[in-house]
C-alpha cells in the first residue's frame, strides 16, 4: 500500500536524493510513527521530508508550547497549488500550535510588482480560505507590522550579499527591495518567538523553500547570545557574542556552576531546564532566545496536463472561484495515465501513478483511503475507464467546492477584522 500510494517515481522533476543527501533533510519516516492518526499529507508520502520536526511531534504528544507559520504572496488568485501549505497550518493548528500567516504583500510588491490595492484584493482571498478551511490564529500583512519590519532589520544584520548570492543567485543588477523581502521572510519565520515567546517553529513549505529555511536557521542561531552544549557530566553554556552580565546571569541562575571566561560549565543538570532558562536570560539581556525553526517538504501537485502546476499556467490548475464549467472541462481534459485504446486499458489497466486524475484525488479530492486505494486497483486492472474516473472526481471536485465555497461566505467577517 505504501508503495502503491507514493505517485512519484516516474513524475517529479526534482532531484529528491539530492535533498537528503546534499542538504541534510531527512525523511519524514523516521518520525511518523510517533503521530497518532496521521492526515492524509503525512500518510500518503506528500510530505517527504523534514527538519528538526522531532520537536515538533513530541510538543504535539505532550502539549507543551508550538508555533506554525506560514506564508502566502499575493500575487494571483489562490488556486489549487495553494492548498496544501493551507491544510497543513490549519492541521497543525489543530494540533495544539500557536498559528500565524503572513501576508507577503511587500514580496509580491517588490519582486511581482503588484499595487498595494491588489495585494490586498488578493490577499483577502487568501485569507477567506484559510478561515474557510478553519484556520485559527493571527494573520497579518508584512507590510503592516512593525514588529516584522524591525525584526527584517536585525536579522538583515547577519545577512550579507554573499550568503544571497550563493543562495539565491543574487547579483549586482538584483533590487535591494528584493533582498529586503527575503529578509522580511527570515523575520516572518522568527516572528512568533517574538511575539509569543521562544518555542520551536513548523514551518511546513514545498521542497522549493528550502534555502529560505537554512537561511532562517543560520540567522536564527548567530542571533543567539549563548549555546548551550552537553558535555561529559556537564552542561557548558557558552558565550557566542552575550554581554558580560548575561554570562553572570547564567552563572546566578544554576547554584554550583562555576563561571570561565565566556562560558559558564553546570555539572549534572538537565540539558532541557538549561537550554529553556538560557533562552529567558538571552531576552532578559535584549537577545531573542531563538529556536532554529523546523520545516517540513512536501512535493508539490504537478499541473493538470503534467508539468508545472502554476497561476501562469491557466490549464495546469483551477481558482477556487473560477466558474464550474470552467473547472469541470479542466478536469474532464486533465492529462491521465489512461492507454490510447479502450481495448488496450482493459487489456494493460492504466497507469494512475502517471496521472493527474489520480494526483488530484490522493492530494485532495479523495481522504478515504480505501476509496483512493480502489481507484488505484481498478485502474491498474483495466477495470477502470478514464471517462467514468474523471467523471467521478469531478463529482468529488464539485462537492469539494460547493462545501468550500459556503464556508468562503461564513468567514466573510473574519477577513474584515484583519
Ligand atoms: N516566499 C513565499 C512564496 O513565495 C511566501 C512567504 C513569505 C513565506 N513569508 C513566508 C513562506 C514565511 C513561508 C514562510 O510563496
Ligand atoms: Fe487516471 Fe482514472 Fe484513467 Fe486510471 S482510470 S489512468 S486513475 S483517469
Amino acid at each position: 500500500m505504501e508503495q502503491e500510494m507514493n505517485p512519484w517515481s516516474a513524475n517529479q522533476s526534482i532531484d529528491t536524493e539530492k535533498f537528503f543527501t546534499e542538504f541534510g533533510i531527512e525523511p519524514i519516516e523516521t518520525v511518523l510513527e510517533h503521530i497518532p492518526d496521521p492526515p492524509v499529507f503525512l500518510r500518503r508520502g506528500i510530505v517527504i521530508g523534514q527538519r528538526d520536526y522531532r520537536p515538533i511531534v513530541e510538543a504535539m504528544n505532550t502539549g507543551a508550547p508550538f508555533h506554525v507559520l506560514t506564508g502566502f504572496m499575493p500575487s494571483g488568485h489562490p488556486h489549487l497549488g495553494h492548498l496544501m501549505v493551507m491544510k497543513e497550518v490549519v492541521w497543525h493548528v489543530r494540533q495544539g500550535g500557536n498559528g500565524y500567516v503572513a501576508v507577503a504583500d511587500r514580496e509580491a510588491h517588490a519582486v511581482r510588482n503588484i499595487s498595494w490595492d491588489k495585494c490586498d484584493e488578493y490577499a483577502r482571498e487568501y485569507l477567506k480560505c484559510l478561515y474557510a478551511l478553519g484556520y485559527e490564529g493571527q494573520t497579518y500583512y508584512q507590510s503592516r507590522n512593525a514588529g516584522v519590519k524591525d525584526l527584517a532589520f536585525e536579522a538583515a544584520i547577519k545577512m550579507n550579499f554573499s550568503d544571497l548570492q550563493a543562495i539565491y543567485g543574487f547579483g549586482q543588477e538584483t533590487a535591494l527591495a528584493h533582498a529586503m523581502s527575503v529578509a522580511t521572510q527570515v523575520a516572518d519565520i522568527l516572528y512568533p518567538q517574538t511575539d509569543a515567546g521562544p518555542a520551536p517553529t513548523i514551518v511546513p513549505v514545498g521542497l522549493d523553500q528550502d534555502p529560505h529555511i537554512r537561511l532562517t536557521r543560520d540567522v536564527a542561531f548567530k542571533l543567539r547570545m549563548f549555546t548551550v552544549e552537553q558535555r561529559d557530566g556537564y552542561v557548558s553554556v557558552r558565550s557566542k557574542n552575550a554581554p558580560e552580565a548575561a554570562l553572570a546571569a547564567v552563572h546566578k541562575a544554576f547554584a554550583g556552576s562555576k563561571k570561565y571566561e565566556g562560558h559558564v560549565d553546570i555539572p549534572g543538570a538537565p540539558y532541557d531546564e538549561v537550554s529553556t532558562r538560557v533562552r529567558f536570560i538571552e531576552i532578559d539581556h535584549g537577545g531573542y532566545g531563538f529556536y532554529s525553526p523546523s520545516a517540513t517538504y512536501h512535493y508539490f501537485m504537478p499541473g493538470l496536463q503534467g508539468g508545472k502546476m502554476s497561476s501562469s499556467i491557466p490549464e495546469s490548475s483551477f481558482g477556487f472561484c473560477d466558474p464550474d464549467k470552467d473547472i469541470k472541462k479542466k478536469v474532464m481534459s486533465a492529462l491521465t495515465g489512461g492507454r490510447m485504446t479502450l481495448e488496450e486499458q482493459k487489456r494493460l489497466g492504466g497507469e494512475p501513478d502517471k496521472c493527474s486524475v489520480y494526483l488530484l484525488n490522493l492530494f485532495h479530492m479523495c481522504e478515504d483511503d480505501g476509496e483512493l486505494a480502489e481507484v488505484h486497483r481498478a485502474c491498474r486492472a483495466g477495470e477502470l475507464m478514464c471517462g467514468t474516473c474523471k467523471k467521478a472526481t469531478w463529482e468529488r471536485v464539485r462537492e469539494f467546492l460547493a462545501d468550500f465555497r459556503e464556508k468562503m461566505d461564513e468567514v466573510e467577517h473574519k477577513v474584515d477584522g484583519d
